[in-house]
């Protein structure tokens, strides 16, 4: 069948690197196509292109046979292709109907129709089989929904072609399944989709054609069908990967972290974790699974200091350090690898190195007092850089010039500097590419066999069950059940993370 999108020759060059060398790429209508490679590769490049916003350095694009060059979004999305934002661009305080048609709001007689968008919305969702109320608040919606919203958006625009860089990053497990089965009906629909994801099971799960790009270029394209995550992996990285991580056995020591029924207020002042506890030892990995937004975030946050607690105690290290505040609780030795890199991890208009020692810039080793050595610095970012494969031109690039991956790459090399005693990670290995992922959590693994205690949340229940040697289950800001390593199956810990089997103890 004629390509919808054909891509031919795409070179784009940045600052010391090469991020799409000559990549051709054709999408069949009616297919979903995805997108696959190391952190780096050029895959976000490649579709920021495709929507306008990056100019390539030569190549040229077609779109239904038809040469376009696609100088802006608006000419992309002019010819049919829409590009739906990890980082939502959404308005809070409008409701769902108002944010999809917002900058493209339907007019009579010039003036704003609210009616119209409420029943192009409406019909919309009915198409495609979205669940979504055009009348609801968007700051009341979950992750998931707001996602709906940006999709129903772009296709209010007339997309037949939609761009999905990283769509599940942001997901639950459920989620997922429901944007997919959203993705299917959209191809029944005849819409044409190309999809991004590390995770290579969605990948197979999802899309018919895989294209593999290293290093800026495609290395091959495969029919998923036909596809394993082994030759994938292989294709990605240039050699076979393993995918398999001995856990280190460690017997426990003291407890490091200990939490006392903690009380923590979410957003709008209602709790978020209601009387709460755990302790975590020297050597052990504390996994926290649950749903999202059963008050994880609260949690990490109160455990590193940036949120108060409102009742209850925190003691690390055997001192009480509830009312200590994030600086103390850093010095104390506490490592923080945040959910959210761009609000918390980094600054992103600072460069590499700046980043590296953002919150370490006091120790003695940069420097005594506020003058900084140099030297030091140098040769501490150099090697972070080089240990933990951060794909960078150089230290002076500004953070903001990296891949996703490549800046969470960063935060983790610091976080992991200097020994940490207790290291609280959120989301990991969100966003990152089976390589980065195997390493990072080889790190964790080998700073545990070393005596750190680690608090790690994910999302992901396959992070959790690989890692943890206990599994704390969260729901409704409280843990509602606790197991040891191996002493529950998947199922069973879903069950308490819905907060099903909870329901059934009480029935029962
Ligand atoms: N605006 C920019 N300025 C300078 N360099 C950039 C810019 N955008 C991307 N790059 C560089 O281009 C290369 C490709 O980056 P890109 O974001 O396309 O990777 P990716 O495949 O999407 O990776 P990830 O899986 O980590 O998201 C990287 O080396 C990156 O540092
Ligand atoms: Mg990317």
């Amino acid at each position: 069948m004629a390509a919808v999108i054909e891509l031919t020759g795409i070179t784009k060059r940045f600052p010391g690197v090469l991020a799409n060398d000559q990549v051709s790429l054709a999408v069949a209508p009616g297919e979903i196509h995805a997108l696959v490679g190391e952190n780096g590769a050029g895959k976000s490049t490649l579709m920021k292109i495709l929507y306008g916003l990056y100019q390539p350095d030569s190549g040229s694009i077609a779109v239904r046979g038809q040469p376009v060059v696609l100088d802006s979004p608006r000419r992309a999305i002019s010819l049919g292709i829409g590009m739906v934002h990890q980082h939502f661009m959404l308005i809070p305080v409008f409701t769902v109907a108002e944010n999809v048609v917002l900058g493209s709001e339907p007019a009579r007689r010039g003036r704003l129709a609210p009616d119209e968008a409420r029943r192009r919305v409406r019909e919309l969702c009915d198409q495609y089989g979205f669940v979504l109320d055009p009348d609801a608040e968007l700051g009341a919606l979950s992750v998931g929904e707001q996602q709906r919203v940006e999709i129903i958006k772009v296709l209010y625009r007339g997309a037949e072609v939609l761009i999905l860089d990283e769509p599940t990053a942001v997901l639950t497990p459920q989620e997922v399944d429901d944007l997919f089965a959203n993705l299917r009906r959209l191809r029944a629909e005849g819409k044409t989709i190309v999809f991004i994801s590390h995770i290579l099971e969605e990948v197979l799960a999802i899309a018919d054609r895989i294209t593999v790009l290293r290093r800026g270029q495609v290395v091959g394209m495969l029919e998923a069908a036909r596809a394993t995550k082994a030759q994938i992996a292989e294709m990605m990285v240039g050699r076979p990967i393993l995918m398999e991580l001995p856990v280190p056995e460690v017997a426990a020591g003291e407890p490091r972290l200990v939490v006392e029924g903690a009380v923590i207020a979410g957003a709008r002042g209602r709790p978020a974790v209601r009387g709460l506890s755990f302790a975590v030892r020297s050597g052990e990995v504390y996994g926290i699974a649950g749903v999202e937004g059963n008050g994880q975030s609260e949690l990490v946050e109160a455990l590193v200091g940036l949120r108060p607690l409102v009742s209850g105690r925190l003691l690390i290290m055997g001192r009480d350090v509830t009312r200590t505040g994030a600086r103390g609780i850093r010095l104390l030795g506490v490592a923080h690898i945040p959910e959210d890199r761009h609000r918390r991890g980094l600054v992103l208009a600072m460069e590499v190195w700046e980043n590296l020692i953002l919150g370490h810039h006091t120790r003695p080793i940069f420097g005594p007092g506020l003058l900084l050595d140099r030297t030091a610095i140098e040769r501490f970012a150099q090697e972070r850089v080089a240990r933990f494969d951060v794909r960078t031109p150089s230290l002076r690039t500004p953070t903001l010039a990296l891949s996703g991956g490549n800046q969470q790459k960063l935060i983790v090399a610091r976080e992991f500097a200097f020994d940490p005693s207790v290291l609280v990670a959120a989301q990991p290995t969100r966003g990152l590419d089976i390589g980065a992922t195997e390493f990072v959590r080889r790190q964790i693994l080998d700073a545990k066999a070393a005596g750190m205690a680690v608090v790690l949340v994910s999302a992901m229940l396959e992070e959790i069950l690989t890692l943890a040697d206990r599994i704390g289950v969260i729901h409704a800001g409280q843990i509602v059940a606790e197991f040891a390593r191996g002493a529950a199956t998947p199922r069973e810990i879903g069950l308490y993370m819905t907060g099903a089997r909870q329901a059934e103890v009480r029935a029962g």
